[in-house]
């Protein structure tokens, strides 16, 4: 028979094992037991062969603890499926009211469309269609989950890609028809607005940034399905303008970043390169609003790409000797634009006295893992008194987790998520929250000069 604290110790072995299995992070309460836990040969070996950044780091595993935090430990037992498919990522998890991913699965298909130079919606939705099935087993089986033990399943609804959106509704209506669980539709953007209050806490009101493949957002986040946007991009969003000059730069040949999307991969090249080996791009610097544009940034790029391979002779299919100086020049000159935006919001939100304390920008979405942008804008935030959350990389990209999460948010929020299943429709598009830009023209916002690296 096991002795009260040797029970304990072992409930706190799986937790831990469990825990860092699932790239999960632990409460600060759990610190000691870890610390104990090191202190046991056998274990300690399991812990250097398998995590050993644990043993050297015994700060970096600390759990999100009372992000919701007037909410009864009891009400935080709840357990909900989440499900995404919105573009190309078929993504599944199981997350409880804790803000602890219990059980997660991802079917990545960057390599599929990285072949193709973009993302073509019937292919994307038939490898959905082919692995929805596995993705959510495996997301169940991780979290050793037994669908009946739910207590929802929430699924993207909009906006995305329409025939990858059906994809992910029609299997999650299927299981919610099957086991009369209730079925929660999810807006993509919310989802990614709202993900890093599983991390942290961050109480409403807060900036939010999101940054990815198909948007560009800036949004004041008022509540689990409150939302204010101060602005949006007028033509496309920053990672399209990022995968776009790293085909035409033929990053995806260079060995190294054959399997990084276009975004990781300017990032990388970057690294090595001068932002200032080029002069710089303008962007809506005459226009007194928190809204982006990225096509005359892509354009710009691909114009300059062009006349290095005439100016230097070299053959199209092969990667130019400067690559790095204009990705670093490009990367630079989207953060700048970025960076300006943030400013003016900083400035507006201030003046309209809309976040009294604890003022945190979030920033997510696909190009939030860039790690100089990040470092840049952290330097903006510093000026105006905001702290930057971002989620880890992982949870920036498209996942179930995310989903999964809102749909938490959703329940303990008290939201009406008791529909219809078959009454859900996918939608391509959807707008954000209530659209609040002109009120950002109209307080006609001067910037007062920035410098961000
Ligand atoms: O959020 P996400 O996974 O999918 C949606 O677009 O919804 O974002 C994918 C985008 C891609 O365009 C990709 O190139 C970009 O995010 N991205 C990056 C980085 N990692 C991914 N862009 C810049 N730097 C990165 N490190
Ligand atoms: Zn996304």
């Amino acid at each position: 028979m096991m002795l009260r604290s040797e029970f304990f110790t072992f409930c706190h072995w799986r937790l831990l094992k469990k825990c860092l299995q699932n790239s999960l992070i632990l409460t600060k309460g759990y610190r000691r037991n870890i610390t104990h836990l090191r202190r046991t040969a056998s274990k300690q070996l399991w812990l250097k062969q398998n995590y050993p950044a644990c043993l050297s780091l015994p700060l970096i595993f600390y759990r999100k603890v009372s992000t919701l935090g007037q909410k009864s430990d009891e009400s935080k037992l709840i357990k909900v499926l989440g499900i995404e498919t919105s573009c190309d990522d078929t993504g599944a998890a199981v997350v409880d009211g804790f803000g602890n991913i219990l059980g997660e699965s991802l079917n990545q298909q960057t390599l599929t469309h990285l072949k193709t130079g973009g993302i073509i919606p019937n292919v994307a939705k038939e490898i959905h269609a082919d692995k929805i099935e596995s993705v959510v087993q495996e997301a169940l089986r991780n979290a050793r989950v037994d669908l009946m033990d739910v207590d929802g399943i929430a699924v993207t609804v909009k906006p995305g890609l329409v025939m990858s959106l059906r994809v992910g509704l029609e299997h999650a209506q299927k299981l919610a028809h099957i086991t009369s669980k209730q079925l929660i539709p999810i807006h993509h953007m919310e989802a990614h607005s709202l993900t890093a209050r599983m991390i942290s806490s961050i109480p409403f009101p807060f900036l939010v940034l999101l940054t990815s493949g198909g948007h560009c957002l800036l949004a004041l986040a008022r509540g689990v399905e409150d939302f204010q946007m101060l602005g949006t991009t007028q033509d496309v969003a920053p990672g399209e303008a990022f995968d776009k000059t790293a085909r035409e730069l033929k990053l995806n040949t260079i060995p190294d970043l054959k399997s990084v999307c276009g975004g990781a991969a300017v990032e990388r090249m970057a690294e090595r390169g001068d932002p200032d080996s080029f002069p710089p791009v303008h962007v809506m610097t005459s226009r007194a609003n928190c809204n982006f544009s990225f096509t005359g940034l892509k354009i710009a790029a691909l114009r300059m790409i062009l006349a290095e391979y005439e100016r230097q002779g070299i053959p199209e299919e092969e990667v130019l000797p400067n690559a790095p100086d204009l990705c670093a020049w490009f990367q630079y000159n989207v953060t700048y634009h970025l960076a300006r935006r943030l400013q003016r919001a900083f400035i507006f939100t201030e003046l309209q006295g809309l976040i009294a304390e604890n003022k945190t920008l979030v920033m997510s979405g696909g190009v939030a893992s860039n790690m100089y942008i990040r470092t840049c804008l952290q330097k903006v935030c510093g000026m105006y008194g905001y702290r930057l959350v971002c989620p880890p990389q992982h949870l920036c990209t498209d996942n179930g987790i995310m989903i999964a999460w809102n749909g938490v948010e959703k329940i303990m929020a008290g939201k009406d998520c008791f529909q219809d299943p078959y009454t859900l429709q996918a939608q391509a598009r959807a707008c954000f929250g209530e659209d609040i830009s002109h009120q950002v023209t109209n307080s006609s916002i001067r910037l007062p000069k920035l410098k961000i690296s």
